[in-house]
Parts: structure tokens; sequence; C-alpha cells
């Protein structure tokens, strides 16, 4: 049995040690330091704009938490922690039982795969999901890989590029994602804008992101986008190659060369995040020495009757189960 309240009427002395606890987690298990990214969220929750839930068992133990917004018409849940099936379950109900819910017409969960029993949850509650590797490579000075394309760094001019390439990279990918999740023009250009003004998946570096030109276009070949996690982690946020340009080495050579970028500059590793059924970027991942380190869960629904037809029976209470 659960107790779910609305976190946004607890105190501070009850939520800032669940979020440091969780910020320590990423810090030991992924090398990702979220103190900038995560700065505002105690900030929101208290002023009443970050919804979220904590659940308590019967000796009022805190079981579990999770937070969520709505951007435009997405729900977006990015932080879920649950130590048993039981309190997964009961989280993941009572968000689709949040009257945030009714606002959206689908919703994105993208979390650190610690929760057990958190993508069953999920699937219960009328959610594909998918688990994402996160892998993580020593880097270090490489010699010089050949590349069909001439490659650099990123320039200012890029965005646009980067968006097109992106929006082309995805357009026959099959893989559930959080990012661009219907592949809609305007969730492309959010997702870049997130990339570069937010820490959210580290805090951008072009200077070890690597670009390559189509010749005589103002289009990408391809492109790696990295970040920075940690002092010494640097993340390949994004690996793209336009689909005119695929099956030549440019993947590799792009990867080869951002992780070679990121030695020269002081940083000991590069982690990044990859579909379990992506075998044509794993292969490249695994072969320059990525391995495994941690799962992340992936999970969308884009049917907005199922997450909110029970919100709306409900009013969205907190409930006791
Ligand atoms: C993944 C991606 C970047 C690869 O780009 P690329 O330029 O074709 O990559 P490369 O030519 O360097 O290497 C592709 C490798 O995958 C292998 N490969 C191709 N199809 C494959 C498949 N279905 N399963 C396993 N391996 C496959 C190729 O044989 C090649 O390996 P090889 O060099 O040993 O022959 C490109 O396909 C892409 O942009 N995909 C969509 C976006 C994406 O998934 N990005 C990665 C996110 S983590």
């Amino acid at each position: 049995m659960f107790t779910c309240e609305d976190w946004r009427a607890e105190p501070a002395a009850v939520i800032r040690p669940l979020i440091e606890a969780e910020a320590d987690r990423w810090r030991a298990e992924l090398d990702w330091d979220v103190t900038e990214a995560w700065r505002t969220i105690e900030p929101s929750r208290a002023d009443g704009r970050l919804a979220g839930f904590v659940l308590r068992d019967d000796f009022s133990r805190v079981a579990g938490w999770t937070c969520f917004l709505v951007h435009g018409d997405m729900l977006q849940v990015a932080m879920f922690v649950a130590e048993t099936a039981g309190a997964a379950t009961a989280l993941v109900d009572a968000i689709r039982r949040s009257p945030l819910a009714t606002r959206a017409s689908i919703a994105v969960v993208c979390c650190r795969g610690g929760a057990p029993g958190l993508a069953s949850a999920l699937e219960r509650a009328g959610f594909a999901t998918a688990r994402y590797r996160y892998l993580s490579a020593p880097v270090r000075p490489a010699a010089a890989v050949d590349a069909p394309f001439r490659l650099r760094p990123w320039h200012m001019g890029d965005v646009e590029p980067f968006v097109t390439l992106c929006a082309r990279a995805y357009e026959d990918a099959s893989d559930l994602r959080a990012f661009a999740p219907r592949g809609l023009d305007a969730e492309w250009i959010d997702y870049v804008r997130g990339l570069l003004a937010t820490s959210a998946c580290g805090r951008f570096r072009p200077d070890l992101s690597v670009m390559a030109d189509l010749d005589d276009t103002r289009r990408l070949a391809g492109a790696v986008f990295a970040s920075e996690l940690a002092p010494g982690t640097a993340h390949l946020a994004q690996v793209a190659v336009d689909p005119s340009a695929r099956g030549r080495g440019l993947g590799t050579a792009l990867v080869a060369r951002a992780m070679a970028e990121a030695a020269s500059r002081g940083f000991t590793q590069a982690t990044l995040l990859v579909a379990t059924g992506n075998r044509r970027a794993a292969s490249i991942y695994e072969r320059l020495g990525f391995r495994d380190r941690a799962a992340f869960v992936v999970a969308v629904c884009d049917q907005p009757r199922r997450l909110t037809s029970v919100a709306l029976e409900t009013g969205g209470a907190s409930t006791r189960r």
C-alpha cells in the first residue's frame, strides 16, 4: 500500500535530499554531473511550476518519486526513482491521473533505468518502451582515420543544417526515441535548440563536435554533436549521417575524430546512449572501444485518450492505493 502525494506540497527538507541522492547516483554510475542541469528543479517545484509525486510506504518511508512537465503538447518525464516494481506502478498511475496529462497529446519518458519494473509498468499503462544502452570508452589521441569527407569543427552557421541532417538521418529509423519522437520539423528544431541552450544533455562543446559537409551544398553529410558531462567526460549526444552518405565509413570517422578531439583537450572518456535495436550504430561504437555502463528506459505514449481518460474521471486527485 502506497500513499502518493503532490511533491509541490512537500517541504524542501524532504525533497532536496531525494534530488541530491539521485544526482549522486548519476555521478557514480554515469560520470554525469547534473548540478547545473538540475539547479532549477527545486525552485520550480517549490513555486508550483514543476509537477511531481512523492510515494510513501506504510511506514511513511519514501519509496519513490518522479517529476514531469508539459512542453508544447508533450508530457515529459525526466526523473523517475522507485525502489520496487510496485512503487514504479503506483508512480506511473499517478502520472497518468495527473491533471497535466490531460493537456498532453503525447507522453515521453527518458529515465536512468534504475527503477525495477519501470518498463513493464509503462507498458501496462499503454506506453511503447525501449531500452537504451549507456556506453563509455576511454579516449586517446588517435591515429588519423580515413574519412570520405573533410571533417571540421562546429561553426555558428551549422544550426539549421544540423536540424535538417537530424530530420533526414532519422526519417527511416524504427527505434523509439525521446527526442523528436514523431519526427515533426518543430520537434527537431526544439531538440537542437535544447542541445544548444540547455545542459540537459551536457554542456555543448563546439570544439569537440565534428561536422562533414556534403559537397557543393549547404547540407551536412554527417555530424557528431558533443557535450561535456563532467570534468574528463565528453558525451556524444548525437551521431548522424545523411542517408546519401552512409556505408562509406563516415559514421566511424566522425566518432573516432570526436574521441580524438576530446583526448587532445584532456578528456579521459567519452559516453553515449544508443537504442538496443540500433545495431548499425552499436557496431561502430563497439569497434571503437565503447562498452556497456548502464541503461536508460525510453517510453512513448501517443494515444492521448489512454493517458487522459483516467485523469478526466478522477480530476487528478492524489490517491491512496
Ligand atoms: C549509425 C550511422 C551514423 C552510421 O553511419 P555510416 O556512415 O553508415 O557508418 P559507417 O559507414 O562508418 O559504418 C557503418 C557500419 O555498420 C555496419 N552496418 C550496416 N548496417 C548494419 C546492420 N543492419 N547491422 C549491423 N551493422 C550494420 C556496416 O557494415 C559498417 O560496418 P563496417 O565498417 O564494419 O562495414 C547512420 O546509419 C545514421 O545516421 N543512422 C541514423 C541515426 C542514428 O541511428 N544515429 C546513432 C544514434 S546512437
